[in-house]
């Protein structure tokens, strides 16, 4: 009797614990079917159609079945506007101006990710609005030169902050009925050669380092359509190269949705049919010569591709429109579109997410925050305070409703209380053409600076805005940055105004790190911060007077100079002959900084508070049985000083010994926690298989390997507050 119990218990037991994925199952093999049943019904004609594009965001539709064509659009940062079926010309129709949302790297710098997913629904409500199906976002690649044109768009070195952001982003935006096109997959680090060049990475760092932010997107965000990069892997171009779309990303991983080419980054038909490319989306030729257009349908007549591969592109684009209803759905109407976008509460929503990137790195004497009560004047000295960057960068670009520059958030929260006394100080022009190249980065104004000077000493405070803008050869698609420096003379802009007045802070606006030169030793104050959004303005003057108290921690290495980051250190940038070896391996961002012993001028994770924290009472389990599914640590936080604020801890492991080379430390659990002045909390976070394993390549799989592992709790990754040991067994 008591064994029937049991039994009976056990049933009932793994009928609740399985009956979610019995019924997402069973959800799924439904949708599959009808995808079959549509399938059967297309001639091979329409399934040709289907898979490559005919204009620039879209693909071709059967309206005889209710199949739609795919619209798709640019982000993350926003909804791309409108622009022509056949050029990238904006189409003007003056109501496609919406949400400005802060950039991937400011989002990282939050280390929230509830905010993550925030700004996902925040974008997904906007493309839903826009009539789009799929996002093309967000993009995750790696930051692995400090030069990369496109790491503001990006969201850190580091994988395991990318997952934990990039599934709850994912997961906001597909909550709106639209696909996440996450990109560009994989190991597209540089803009340099983009399209041609020939990356070498060894399968550790692969598995390791460049692809688990895709993983988790795949796998627990659920993304629905993922975008092949433009660069080659060991010598296939990505976009379907077999190694990482049929194997891992189709194969390993389950991938059920769809791979949609970067713009023109397909080169070959029969490749693209074979290995696993599902979409093929352009630019330059006419939509009937695409490789995946009629020399795919010839292809396949002579027997090259079979039509199987055709029936599974297909049934892989028809699984992602019953996803989000999109067959035989209404034809989209674009009245009333206008004042649905970019509605108060999803700008105010911005503003969150702004105000937490905000990332402190100097606070000398506590010069920040700035008292209104006691300046009669502040100069505002840079072409950052005025400067718009919601129109730049490439297929980032957008038509914003509004975008508050510093010197508007300033102005507005100063009011006639303090006399703002404003200058550029540097001569930088914003080309709206981001092709432009910009001939001014080189150029030092002296008559600039005489005046910055001059506004400077007459004031009671300076804040110089400065850093990098969307400008070709800037951060901007399809080039890199020549060099680390900050352009248009602003190094001596610096110096010569924080020699006329000492009170200044200087706040750095740009997605990488810059190189600070010797006026950063007399600065007291400095802040980092990535593109901020439409609401920049507001939340950096928010931060500045103190009501609110920053709390972004970099989500990369700021090094010292250029010649530090591990691809410079080894000469393995932008790659020679065509090709680039990643031959720092695992060592990206802190873990070559920390493994190498190079010290940086800002480690990865750092960022200050206008209060103190004080760690205490680590409480690791003694030893972890190498099955356990999760192993949880405890450890206290208390707010010492005097304004409420918000910690980033960050739990970073280490095996002591290990056949396998491991770095020093790696990220593997962080928690945001809000604390009052005065008020301590306990702080909870767990660990779970993966964190302890490596990707062991003679295996094909993921293991650890028993032993001593350091636990270590820090405030970055160089301010280690509690260590503790665990033995995995
Ligand atoms: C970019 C992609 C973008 C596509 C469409 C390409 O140049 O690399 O990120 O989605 O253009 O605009």
């Amino acid at each position: 009797m008591k064994n029937r119990i049991i039994f009976s218990l056990l049933i009932i037991t793994c009928f609740f614990a399985c009956k979610p994925s019995l019924e997402k199952g069973s959800a799924d093999q439904k949708l599959q079917a009808k995808a079959d049943s549509l399938l059967s019904q297309l001639t091979l004609e329409e399934k040709i159609a289907m898979i490559h594009a005919r204009t620039k965001f879209s693909t071709g539709a059967v309206p005889r079945l209710g199949i739609p064509s795919l619209r798709m659009s640019d982000g993350p940062c926003g909804v791309r506007m409108e622009i022509n079926l056949d050029n990238f010309d904006p189409i003007g129709w003056g109501n496609d101006d919406g949400i400005y949302l802060p950039a991937l790297t400011a989002v990282a710098s939050t280390w929230n990710p509830e905010l993550a997913e925030e700004t996902g629904t925040i974008l997904g409500q906007e493309t839903r609005i826009r009539g789009k199906h799929i996002q093309l976002a967000p993009g995750i690649n790696i930051h692995r030169s400090p030069l990369n044109g496109r790491n503001w768009e990006y969201m850190s070195e580091d994988p395991f902050l990318i997952s934990k952001l990039v599934v709850p982003l994912i997961q906001g935006l597909q909550s709106n009925g639209v696909a996440a096109c996450v990109k560009h997959f994989a190991l597209n680090n540089q803009e340099t050669n983009r399209c041609t060049v020939n990356v070498k990475a060894d399968e550790r760092a692969l598995r390791e380092i460049y692809l688990p932010g895709f993983e988790a997107a795949v796998k627990e965000g659920g993304a629905l359509a993922v975008m092949g990069s433009y660069n080659k892997f060991r010598g296939q171009y990505a976009t379907y190269n077999k190694h990482l779309v049929q194997d891992i990303l189709k194969g390993e991983w389950g991938f059920k949705g769809t791979v949609i080419s970067d713009w023109d980054a397909a080169h070959n038909t029969l490749e693209a049919g074979n290995d696993g490319l599902d979409i093929e989306m352009g630019t330059e030729r006419p939509y009937d010569k695409y490789f995946m257009a009629k020399p795919m349908f010839d292809a396949v007549k002579q027997g090259l591709v079979s039509e199987k591969s055709i029936d599974d592109k297909v049934r892989r684009i028809l699984y992602v429109m019953l996803k989000l209803n999109a067959i035989n759905e209404a034809p989209f109407d674009t009245t009333g579109m206008r004042a649905k976008l970019a509605i108060p509460k999803r700008c105010m929503a911005t503003r969150k997410v702004a105000e937490e990137a905000i990332v402190l790195l100097k606070n000398s004497n506590n010069i920040l925050p700035l008292d209104i009560s006691k300046m009669k004047s502040l100069a505002v000295i840079g072409a950052n305070a005025i400067a718009k960057h919601s129109f730049g960068g490439g297929s980032t670009t957008i038509e914003a409703r509004y975008e508050i520059t510093p010197l508007e958030g300033l102005q507005k929260k100063l009011g006639n209380k303090v006399k703002i006394n404003y200058t550029p100080g540097y001569p930088q022009t914003l080309k709206s053409d981001w092709q432009n190249y910009d001939n001014t980065l080189d150029t030092i104004s002296p008559k600039m600076i005489a005046e910055a000077v001059e506004v400077a000493k007459k004031s009671d405070y300076v804040i110089i805005f400065g850093g990098l803008n969307h400008n070709f050869k800037l951060e901007a698609e399809g080039v890199d940055r020549k060099n680390m420096k900050l352009p248009y003379g602003q190094d001596l802009l610096i110096s010569e105004v924080v020699k006329a007045n000492p009170k200044t802070i200087v706040v750095l606006l740009c997605g990488s790190p810059v190189e600070l030169g010797g006026w950063f030793h007399s600065v007291p104050g400095l802040l980092q911060n990535s593109f901020l959004g439409m609401e920049a303005g507001n939340a950096l003057a928010e931060v500045i007077f103190g009501d609110v108290n920053p709390s972004g921690k970099l989500p990369y290495t700021f090094p010292k100079k250029l010649a530090d980051s591990p691809d410079h250190a080894l000469g393995e940038y932008p790659g020679k002959d065509g090709i680039i070896h990643y031959n720092e391996g695992l060592y990206v961002g802190y873990r070559y900084y920390d493994s190498k012993k190079v010290e940086p001028m800002f480690p990865f994770g750092y960022g200050l508070s206008y209060t103190q924290f004080k760690y205490s009472d680590l409480t690791v389990p003694k030893e972890i049985i190498g099955s356990s599914d999760s192993v949880v640590v405890h450890f206290n936080i208390k707010n010492t000083g005097q304004y409420d604020g918000k910690e980033v801890a960050q739990l970073y492991i280490h095996e002591q010994k290990c056949t396998f080379e491991r770095p020093l430390k790696e990220l593997k659990g962080f928690a945001k926690v809000s604390l009052k002045a005065g008020e301590t909390k306990t702080v909870k976070i767990t660990l779970n298989k993966r964190a302890f394993q490596f990707y062991n390549p003679a295996k094909k799989a993921w293991v650890a390997e028993p032993g001593i592992f350091d636990l270590l709790v820090g405030s970055s990754s160089r301010d280690i507050r509690l260590k503790g040991e665990t033995i995995l067994k």
